[in-house]
């Protein structure tokens, strides 16, 4: 397997409003949905829609939600291998409401999530030794996140870490095992304290990122594109005009082009115009995996845009 992703597994349910609810108010939608998601659900779709075989180090609960979901990680061409099915909990849930804007807010029961143990991480390690990346994200205990960190370490793999969901005060060994990390605003502006919000704070943040231990970093701007960060460069990638209709797993989609990337072999810079495109992309149709682009369409807008 060329990359590895570990994390999060959920039925997403879907509601769609006018407006996103304030606190303590009810908003009537039109149209519900169900989908699969879970960022790190998201993330192995989109690499294996981009034709990179991927494997998924998760788990499910014993419910009907956890077999639907494997069903459609499997005929996505995931290979599930690593994903456990604990009959003794439930499967992730996420509750999304999106507005007419393409905005949305999440509130997840992670169930099975929170049961993935750093034993899984030693169980499935043989999966990294034909690995070139590996690909994490926050939905699963810190704990296990870091084990997968120091064993993807010991393979020699290119360790990418999707900081979400948001979360402050990151264990510095973290920060010094990978390769790469990916936060939003939301994520950069909890991982450093003050809030980042365009490109100059974008690029404090990256200072303070590469301060506490970390080689490369993105700064994902939505809107406004893309901050990078290494060793010896800093850019900044301009965002692609598209009609938004769902931001869900945009970043997703971002972090699963830009492993495909680094997996081939791609430059940083080249890595972030693919993260890129696919993120531009998903945002123009609904729901988390449904939304995620194929070989195709992929190579199409990266060609238009960038070539
Ligand atoms: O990144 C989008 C994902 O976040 C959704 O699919 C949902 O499951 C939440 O985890």
């Amino acid at each position: 397997m060329t990359i590895v992703v570990f994390g999060s597994i959920n039925l997403d349910l879907v509601v769609e409003v006018s407006r996103l609810p304030s606190k303590g108010e009810t908003v009537i939608g039109n149209r519900f949905f169900s989908a699969a998601g879970g960022k790190a659900a998201n993330q192995a779709v989109a690499i294996a829609k981009l034709g990179t075989p991927v494997s998924l180090v998760g788990q499910v609960g014993g419910d009907r939600f956890g077999q639907t979901l494997l069903e459609n990680l499997s005929n996505a061409g995931v290979n599930i291998e690593g994903v456990t099915v604990n009959p003794h909990t439930h499967s992730g849930v996420a509750s999304i409401v999106v507005d007419e804007k393409g905005d949305n807010t999440i509130a997840c029961a992670a169930g099975a999530n929170n049961l993935v143990r750093e034993e899984e991480v030693k169980k499935f390690r043989g999966l990294l030794s034909q690995s070139k990346v590996v690909l994490m994200e926050l939905g699963i205990p810190l704990a296990t996140v870091l084990a997968a960190a120091r064993e993807a370490r010991a393979n020699n793999c290119f360790t990418i870490l999707d900081p979400a969901p948001a979360m402050s005060n990151l264990p510095d060994e973290l920060y010094r095992a990978i390769d790469l990390i990916t936060p939003n605003e939301i994520e950069a502006s909890q991982l450093v304290g003050f809030t980042v919000d365009g490109v100059t704070t974008a690029r404090q943040a990256a200072f303070c990122l590469h301060q506490m231990g970390v080689k490369n970093v993105i700064v994902t701007l939505g809107s406004q594109g893309a901050f990078c960060s290494s060793a010896t460069d800093s850019f900044w990638v301009e965002p692609i005009s598209v009609s938004v209709v769902d931001t869900v797993a945009a970043g997703d989609a971002f972090n699963g082009a830009l492993a495909v990337a680094i997996a081939s072999g791609k430059s940083l810079a080249e890595a972030v115009r693919w993260g890129t495109v696919a993120g531009a992309l998903a945002v123009t149709k609904n729901g988390a995996q449904t939304s995620l682009p194929n070989l195709d369409r992929f190579k199409q807008l990266l060609a238009q845009t960038f070539l």
